[in-house]
């Protein structure tokens, strides 16, 4: 079930809950990851495609192990039609006020209309209503500079240059960007 907290022109902004929000994160994560398969392409192998826990466990809103909120989907929908989404999860490897952002895709033929820019801003809008979230990281590949302008208008900041995992990678630089969420 989604809960549509904003429309304007015919697209709708909203978190995506419910039992099925896990699928339909897959469908997106599965055109995001062939229409941009260097940025999104850690997540679906075929193999990866039928781990259902895994999908569920990216998406789970809640955990045993903590009274917060540990993930917060965004999305956008057009015609009743997913077409764009952010995820942030709670980071519990460093502190639980941390929060990372992650999967920001929106569909490429309704990009540079401002739809990703509404999708970020009702993010950090869900965020500021948890007082337990201070700070908020996300890592970007510096190739995207639309998206880091997008970044930075929303008040992040380049940390760090990350080194790559492997030499192979090295084409694909990679920044580190953060804000405090209540300043
Ligand atoms: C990142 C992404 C979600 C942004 O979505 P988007 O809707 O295209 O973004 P916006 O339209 O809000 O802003 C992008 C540009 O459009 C411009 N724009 C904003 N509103 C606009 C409007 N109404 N009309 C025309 N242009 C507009 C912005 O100024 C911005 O310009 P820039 O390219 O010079 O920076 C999308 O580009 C995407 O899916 N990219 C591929 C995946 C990716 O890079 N993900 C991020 C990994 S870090």
């Amino acid at each position: 079930m989604d809960q549509g907290v904003e429309t304007n022109e015919d697209v709708k902004i909203g978190l995506l809950t419910g039992e099925d929000a896990w699928e339909k994160f897959r469908e997106l994560s599965v055109e995001a990851s062939r229409d941009f398969p260097e940025i999104f392409s850690d997540k679906l192998t075929p193999r990866n495609y039928n781990d259902v826990e895994s999908w569920k466990y990216l998406t789970r809103e809640r955990t045993a192990e903590t009274p917060l909120r540990v993930t917060w989907l965004q999305a956008a929908w057009k015609d009743n039609e997913l077409i764009g989404m952010l995820r942030a999860y709670r980071d519990m490897s460093s502190g639980t006020g941390n929060v990372r952002l992650a999967d920001f895709y929106l569909r490429p033929s309704l990009h540079g209309r401002g739809i990703g820019t509404r999708l970020f801003a009702s993010m950090m809008k869900e965020l500021r209503k948890d007082s337990t979230v201070k700070k908020v990281a996300l890592i970007a590949p510096a190739s995207q500079t639309s998206a880091v302008k997008l970044y930075r208008e929303f008040g992040f900041r380049k940390r760090k240059t990350l080194e790559p995992l492997l030499p192979a990678f090295a084409k694909h630089e990679e920044i580190l960007m953060t804000r405090n969420l209540h300043k």
